[in-house]
């Protein structure tokens, strides 16, 4: 059953969270921001994500990215479409109806620009484009203007490219892989050659600003068998054409980064479409790696589906030093708007991060 417009009557105040339920806005309609992500401003959060639509269909891009804005990350306000999709028979690359998925938006001091990086695939050719989308905007919430959409890194190899992939045979460009998972595209088919030139695919990303205020692209390349760390140019809206391969052939999708006491840390899913799997993280000294798998981080998740969930942030709570949220979208995929949130607390244990199950909890639970 179609659920139409996911909206009740007022919304009440909330001082609590209820993963997987409906979660209403100041409207009293259920927030439409999916994997998403968070930036803090003048006592502000800013939620972005992508705003689904009913049915099948509304897994598409057909209105944009969706922003809303949180004192408390409890009660939340809509602030409207940030980025919005051009109308359709436009020609233009982010037209209704293309695919575009997990944004983030990061600020740059230098620039004063807010800058939203998103995957990008022009309409009705479903995964294969594999493009990064750039928009920019002076006002946190919009409106953002697109500025390009391109592959990864054209032209350049990794940090920790070898001999091997420099010289070995190159796959065909027209050979199409499934999604995947091992062994249906190991690393010896060399689909980071076949790239090299045009540029490498970039679907399931995030985006990180460290402490120096550089910033990086996390991204699922090499359909989807190998996650690429990169460098940003200074103004964020390119790459700088220095990265890393990591994880090679483990099909990580769903990238959440976040840094604790001076170690950076992963959260990410396999790789099975819209159904839920089981949960990865790891842990590096430096963001370009070398990354330590820690396994998988949900404790008591019997079902081993990252509690029916799969991960898209890990936020920092602002005024709470090391203390952390786990964000994940539980899908819906035959009627996107229903898509809920299921955000839980991050605990720590010496190096591995945990997460656990709660009906209902507050902050002061962290
Ligand atoms: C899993 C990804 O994590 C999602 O962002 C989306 O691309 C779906 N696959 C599409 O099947």
């Amino acid at each position: 059953m179609v659920i139409s417009m996911l909206s009740c009557s007022s919304a009440k105040y909330s001082e609590s969270f209820t993963p997987g339920e409906l979660w209403k806005d100041n409207n009293g309609v259920h927030i439409n921001a999916h994997s998403g992500g968070m930036l803090f401003v003048n006592g502000k959060y800013y939620w972005f994500g992508e705003h689904k639509t009913e049915g099948e269909e509304g897994n598409l891009a057909n209105a944009g990215v969706h922003c809303y804005s949180s004192e408390d990350l409890y009660n939340w306000v809509d602030e409207g479409i940030a980025l919005a999709v051009d109308p359709e028979n436009s020609n233009s690359i982010i037209e209704k109806g293309c695919i575009l998925e997990r944004p983030k938006v990061i600020f740059n001091t230098k620039t004063k620009k807010y800058v939203m990086w998103f995957h990008l695939e022009p309409k009705g050719q479903g995964y294969k484009g594999a493009l990064s989308g750039v928009a920019i905007s002076d006002n946190i919430t919009g409106p953002y203007k697109f500025i390009h959409a391109r592959r990864a890194n054209a032209g350049h190899w990794p940090l920790n490219v070898t001999e091997w992939h420099k010289t070995g045979t190159i796959p065909s460009k027209g050979q199409s892989y499934g999604g995947g998972s091992l062994p249906a595209h190991p690393d010896s088919l060399n689909i980071l050659a076949r790239d090299m030139m045009d540029g490498q695919m970039a679907r399931d990303m995030t985006l990180f600003v460290d402490d120096d205020g550089k910033a990086y692209h996390i991204y699922s390349s090499e359909e989807n068998s190998t996650l690429h760390i990169a460098l940003l140019s200074d103004d964020y809206t390119n790459h700088s054409g220095i990265y890393t391969r990591n994880f090679v052939g483990r099909f990580m999708e769903a990238p959440a980064m976040f840094k604790r006491d001076g170690k950076y840390y992963l959260m990410m899913s396999g790789c099975t479409g819209w159904s839920p799997n089981q949960a990865r993280s790891a842990v590096a000294d430096s963001i370009l790696g070398e990354w330590k798998e820690l396994g998988d981080p949900c404790i008591g998740d019997t079902t081993k589906t990252t509690f029916h969930s799969q991960s898209t942030y890990i936020l920092p709570v602002q005024g709470k030093r090391n203390q952390y949220i786990y964000m994940g979208d539980r899908w819906h995929p035959q009627n996107a708007i229903d898509g809920r949130y299921v955000w839980l607390p991050v605990d720590f244990q010496g190096e591995h991060f945990f997460i656990r199950w709660r009906d209902r909890w507050n902050l002061k639970d962290l």
